[in-house]
């Protein structure tokens, strides 16, 4: 076997490897349904029960949202006002862009490049809630999800997430107690996944989004994590719909326009987007797979054309000749003397 094969060969493997232990994870994410540590409905007073008061409440009374600046669209304002006419003995803390930078800058100094660096700010969007829960503990809501109840219920649990259907989980609201493991790891990996993908709508999925944090995830649960450091989900139906879930939709009368409708869609079928982004990347790589291949083969044509040995030309050009379309350029004769000779250093 000629060296160039050898390493051809494990090339190829190394990166067959590589590509089926990424994808294990997301392979594995599309199985999970999080029973393990679904917030059951039975476990959860009922949203005026005096059990509540009985729970302990170790996440801190803060609800945190985001903003590009202090100006909230008038389709979420009811929205917030809900989650703050509900929890008036709660902090509440806005993060904009500029408030959010600084507090990168002093808090999380490492990260303050990739931080700059994403190039959509929605990236900037979804990190910095994963670092202001980190720090301060709390509640993450995004600003089109209203309150339907008290979140004094959620705050008994070391930390939780949502689930999305029919896979994985989301980051629109989350809770979470200061330092605690699960985002420690999150915003520790958050550089590792700092990727372009081939669109954007992947690329900030699987670099800050839900899909980054699915993963994370996923891979955070075959640790068995303990009591203190487990991670609850919480269930669709007690997230929103229903009297007793935590919260409701504001879509708001603006967002009737196509985009918006379109955003929506693609929201509810993140994970369907996702799986046809990565079969077009995937796609994509053959194409640069068989690309490589054809220039193999291109070469080794040359190096067989002009060997001593007449069994093998003919039988190459033969193979070539109803393989391989015929590539001919200027300077044929001098590439094809140049990977002669190489071919003869080779042997
Ligand atoms: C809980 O109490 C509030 C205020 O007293 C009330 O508005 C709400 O309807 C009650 N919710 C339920 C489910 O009983
Ligand atoms: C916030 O951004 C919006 C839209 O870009 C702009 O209209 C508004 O004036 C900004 N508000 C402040 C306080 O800068």
């Amino acid at each position: 076997m000629s060296r160039r094969l050898l390493i051809f060969l494990l090339i190829s493997l190394v990166i067959l490897f590589l590509l089926i232990r990424s994808i294990s994870t997301l392979l594995l994410l599309l199985v999970e349904n999080a029973a393990a540590d679904a917030i059951h409905r039975t476990e959860l007073p009922s949203p005026n029960s005096s059990l509540i008061e009985q729970r302990p409440q170790i996440i801190p009374k803060i609800i945190h949202q985001t903003y590009k600046n202090e100006t909230i669209p008038e389709v979420w304002l009811d929205a917030q006002q809900s989650c703050i006419d509900l929890h008036p003995d709660y902090e509440y803390i806005l993060w904009t862009d500029e408030k959010s930078r600084e507090f990168i800058a002093a808090e999380y100094p490492w990260f303050l490049d990739t931080f700059d660096g994403y190039k959509y700010p929605i990236q900037r969007a979804d990190s910095i809630r994963y670092f202001v829960l980190t720090y301060y503990g709390g509640t993450y809501i995004d600003l089109d999800d209203g309150c339907n109840r008290r979140l004094d219920a959620l705050l008994a649990y070391p930390a939780w997430l949502r689930r999305t259907v029919p896979t994985g989980i989301s980051n629109d609201a989350m809770g979470s107690v200061p330092q605690h493991p699960f985002f420690l790891r999150v915003i520790e990996s958050l550089q590792e996944y700092d990727h372009h993908w081939l669109l954007p709508y992947i690329t900030v999925m699987y670099s800050t989004g839900p899909l980054f944090l699915s993963v994370i995830w996923k891979d955070y649960m075959q640790d068995s994590p303990s009591e203190t450091s487990r991670v609850r989900v919480l269930m669709p139906n007690e997230y929103k719909k229903y009297p007793w879930s935590f919260f409701t939709h504001h879509t708001g009368n603006s967002w009737h326009g196509k985009d918006a409708h379109f955003i929506f869609w693609m929201g509810q079928h993140w994970m369907f987007i996702t799986f046809c982004g990565f079969c077009l990347a995937a796609v994509a790589g053959f194409g640069l797979f068989w690309a490589y291949r054809q220039f193999v083969l291109l070469e080794a044509q040359y190096r067989y054309r002009y060997t001593k040995d007449s069994l093998i030309t003919s039988l190459s050009s033969s193979l070539s000749s109803s393989l391989l379309p015929r590539v001919s350029f200027k300077g044929d004769e001098e590439a094809a003397k140049t990977s002669y000779d190489l071919g003869r250093r080779d042997d």
